[in-house]
């Protein structure tokens, strides 16, 4: 059932967030899914994507971001929307950003910092090094195979979150 503050009971809210809401966001939220239901448990999450921008809200995702996931059997069912915070902050017990700038936005507009976690910190290679670069860059305006770099990168984030937010 949904709660008046749009919190679906039972279930962890997790909101992947990027800059449009057609690339890393839409991949990340269908990953997640794809692993969830894969090991059974998607129905304890609640999960939806969106952008700091809204230059794309109403769109599907890119048609590259499309490709890379059908490649690996996922299937993206996004449209864009821009983050609602008023709305956003308290359905979603997680709000997961794609890259610094994602963080440094959605903390300004009040997310909660105890809630908000870059993506790739729930990379277990990435969390035991100090220092290492935790964003996942921005492949539109990118050519060759930076879909295909981000989409791993975020498999393996995306993994990392499950096997945490299970355990929250
Ligand atoms: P995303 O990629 O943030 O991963 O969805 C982008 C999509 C569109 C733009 C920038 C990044 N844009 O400037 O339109």
């Amino acid at each position: 059932m949904t709660q008046a503050n749009g919190k679906v009971e039972g279930k962890t809210g997790v909101l992947f967030v990027c800059l449009g809401n057609i690339c890393r966001s839409p991949l990340a939220e269908g990953v997640f899914l794809d692993l969830a239901r894969n090991q059974g448990i998607a129905d304890h999450f609640d999960v939806d994507s969106a952008g700091t921008g809204n230059w794309h809200v109403g769109e599907k995702p890119d048609g590259r971001a499309l490709a890379v996931a059908k490649k690996h059997g996922v299937t993206l069912v996004s449209v864009a929307r821009q983050v609602d915070p008023a709305h956003d902050f308290s359905q979603f017990d997680w709000i997961i950003p794609m890259n610094r700038d994602n963080e440094r936005d959605l903390l300004t507009l009040g997310a909660r910092r105890q809630r908000t976690r870059l993506l790739r910190s729930f990379d277990p290679a990435l969390s035991a090094e100090t220092g290492a670069d935790l964003d996942v860059p921005d492949p539109y305006f990118g050519q060759g195979d930076g879909f295909e770099r981000v989409f791993a990168m975020i498999e393996r984030a995306c993994a990392g979150a499950l096997r945490q937010l299970s355990n929250a």
